[in-house]
């Protein structure tokens, strides 16, 4: 494998001085219907290099560095049409064997199952009905989509899928209703998972489970503050071990903590999120906070909590067993500048890659965190020990990455220093703004879709942090529908059909060109569900849920492809981007896909800054 990369690479060097003329006289014109041309992998090794230049890549300039795939200074449409060919091919035996193609949930989004069966209350279930206002159309997870008693019939949609991965969390006071083992623990609910378990590994899916997907238990939070106090981490390291003893000798994967950065800051930066703290000139207001020190506090008791699970985890003979691997799951997307040519909107783009992904990914790696936090923040920024430090650094398999699209950073206008925050610390605006790209399009939730940002994080993550396996736990495209819509509508999603295709593309190009250690991919979300303070009319679901009809699941077009990639055993399917010849690469939405620029509660990067 590693000869063939490096072969592929050196061929490609080589070959790029009189590939050009190749690709003319090997290639018919393309027409509209040649779109679909197979020039694949399968094909020779050659027509493989043609697709990393792409038969409509613009070959007659010469300032065109053909191995380096991102240039600074590149317009980001002409640089999306270099690296995804519009004839590029991939076939699912591209993958390694060993890869898996999944599907992702959290437990509150999805279970339901609040009363009647031993759960304990978490944050998010105060947070819901104590702030109704805060969630759009009040809604709560209260049942979710059922998943607790229908898991047998989701677990069919799986195979229909042709899934091998289905990732899921742990609900805390499903097991522990008041957070510790000794105010009890809830039979109904170990039952509930160890059942899940198996049916899962009965039906040749296996099992990726998330320890803490931001729900707190409310006991704990009334005792001493949750995430706020140290305190949490040796009742954390408790109900981890508790989780490897019953569930480790089944469950191979697992991840401490679900978008630790999310947490802290929409939780007690913003006040947006579950627990709902923040400082009083934050808007919408909150009942109490400091969003210039808690979201630190709590992102260090989180690495600690995660340092101390791992600790647990290297105790437990069978979790080891087969093969058992602890990482942790982090969100982070990609940054370009808003203007390519300004040098602050670079620094900008750096920063917050930085303070996203370097704030949990540095410790994890090399025991500190990010320089320019350290600088910036100084004393408002935690300390680890020297003995902490040294065993973060080994407190890692593997790192679970949640891409959702690229946002274009330049430097707030305007921050007043005596209003600190994290938005204010980071002083970047995340906008999907710019005018250098114009057809790249945002999400409902106004993220910029961008298959190549995923190429260039994982670059990145392996140059950065001494070259990790990477799991890709979390990707997909969300929409707007209020129900609104009707069964043909809702499940012809061309959009994200088409977001879906694209970045598993890219992640065979990450692969393949840049030897990026890649070991699964799991889309968010195998049915629509609870997008916490965004309700359930922010969609993600490879199946449509029919919230007017008790919540029936319909595969929707994007799942017919999913399964139709990941059924292939011969045949090659078809990888091409509509309207990618002159305009580069961007699908097509329906306008009702589009932001609604009135609703900030909508807008992703306000979760931030
Ligand atoms: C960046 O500067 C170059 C040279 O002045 C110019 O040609 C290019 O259009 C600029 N790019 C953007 C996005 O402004
Ligand atoms: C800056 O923050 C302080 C403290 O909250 C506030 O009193 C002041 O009005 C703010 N200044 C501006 C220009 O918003
Ligand atoms: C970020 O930039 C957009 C325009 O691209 C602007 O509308 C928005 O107000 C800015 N946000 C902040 C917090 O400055
Ligand atoms: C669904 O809505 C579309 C667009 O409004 C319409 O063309 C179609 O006929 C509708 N289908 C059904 C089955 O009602």
């Amino acid at each position: 494998m590693a000869t063939a990369i490096l072969t592929l690479f050196l061929g490609f060097l080589t070959l790029t001085s009189t590939v050009l003329s190749f690709n003319d006289e090997a290639r018919p014109q393309p027409s509209d219907e040649d779109l679909g041309t197979v020039i694949g992998p399968y094909t020779s090794f050659d027509d493989e290099l043609g697709t990393v230049i792409g038969p409509h890549a613009n070959v007659d300039d010469e300032d065109m560095d053909m191995g380096t795939i991102v240039g600074p200074h590149a317009n980001l449409d002409d640089e999306l049409g270099t690296i995804i060919g519009p004839e590029f091919e991939i076939h699912r035996h591209d993958f390694p064997e060993d890869f898996i193609f999944g599907t992702s949930v959290s437990a509150y989004q999805v279970e339901g199952a609040k009363k009647g069966s031993g759960r304990g209350l978490t944050t998010w279930d105060e947070f819901t009905h104590m702030f109704p206002d805060k969630v759009e159309k009040g809604d709560d997870g209260d049942i979710g989509v059922d998943f607790y008693t229908r898991y047998k019939d989701d677990i069919k949609l799986m195979k229909e899928l042709k899934t091998n991965g289905f990732r899921f969390s742990i609900a805390w006071t499903r097991i522990f209703p008041y957070g510790t083992i000794k105010k009890g623990v809830n039979m109904e609910g170990v039952k509930f998972y160890n059942d899940l378990i198996d049916e899962l590994l009965a039906n040749g899916i296996q099992p990726s489970v998330t320890l803490f997907h931001w729900e707190s238990p409310l006991a704990l939070e009334m005792e001493y503050g949750g995430f706020l106090s140290e305190r949490i981490v040796e009742d954390f390291r408790e109900f981890a071990k508790f989780c490897f003893e019953k569930f480790g000798d089944r469950v191979k994967n697992w991840a401490t903590f679900n978008e630790p950065t999310v947490y802290s800051v929409a939780g007690y930066s913003k006040g947006k999120k579950a627990p709902g703290r923040c400082s009083p000139w934050e808007a919408p207001k909150c009942p109490t906070g400091d969003s210039s020190m808690e979201p630190y506090t709590v992102a260090h008791n989180q690495i600690l909590a995660h340092l101390a699970a791992a600790e647990e985890f290297r105790k437990c003979k069978k979790c080891q067993e087969g093969g058992g691997k602890i990482g942790i799951v982090l969100v982070s997307h990609w940054f370009e500048p808003k203007d390519p040519n300004s040098s602050k909107d670079v620094e900008a783009a750096r920063r917050s890659l930085e303070f996203q992904l370097g704030w949990f990914l540095s410790p994890l790696t090399y025991g500190h965190y990010p320089t320019r936090m350290l600088k910036d923040l100084n004393i408002r920024m935690p300390e680890f020990t020297e003995e902490e430090s040294e065993k973060l650094k080994e407190s890692l398999d593997f790192v679970g990455l949640n891409y959702y699209g690229a946002f274009f950073s330049t430097p707030l206008a305007h921050v007043n220093s005596s209003q600190l925050s994290y938005g204010a610390d980071l002083s970047v605006n995340w906008t999907a703004e710019q005018n250098h790209s114009p057809h790249l399009k945002s999400t409902s939730m106004g993220i910029v879709i961008y298959p190549a940002g995923l190429m260039k994080l994982l670059k990145h993550i392996k140059d950065e942090y001494m070259d990790p396996e990477i799991y890709i736990m979390e990707n997909g495209m969300d929409e707007i529908d209020d129900g609104s819509k009707n069964l043909t509508e809702a499940t012809n999603d061309y959009g994200r059909k088409e977001f879906i295709k694209s970045h598993i593309l890219i992640m065979g190009k990450s692969i393949r060109m840049d030897n990026v250690r890649l070991k699964g991919y799991f889309v968010w979300s195998l049915m629509d569900n609870f997008e916490w303070e965004k309700g359930y009319r922010i969609r993600f679901g490879l199946y449509y849920v029919d919230f007017n009809d008790n919540m029936k699941r319909y595969m929707r077009s994007s799942g017919k492809w999913l399964s139709e990639f990941l059924d292939s055993k011969e045949s090659l399917h078809k990888c091409y981007f509509e309207g990618h010849r002159e305009k580069g690469y961007a699908p097509k939405l329906f306008d009702t896909e589009y932001l609604d620029p009135e609703n900030l509660r909508l807008r992703y990067a306000s979760d931030f800054i």
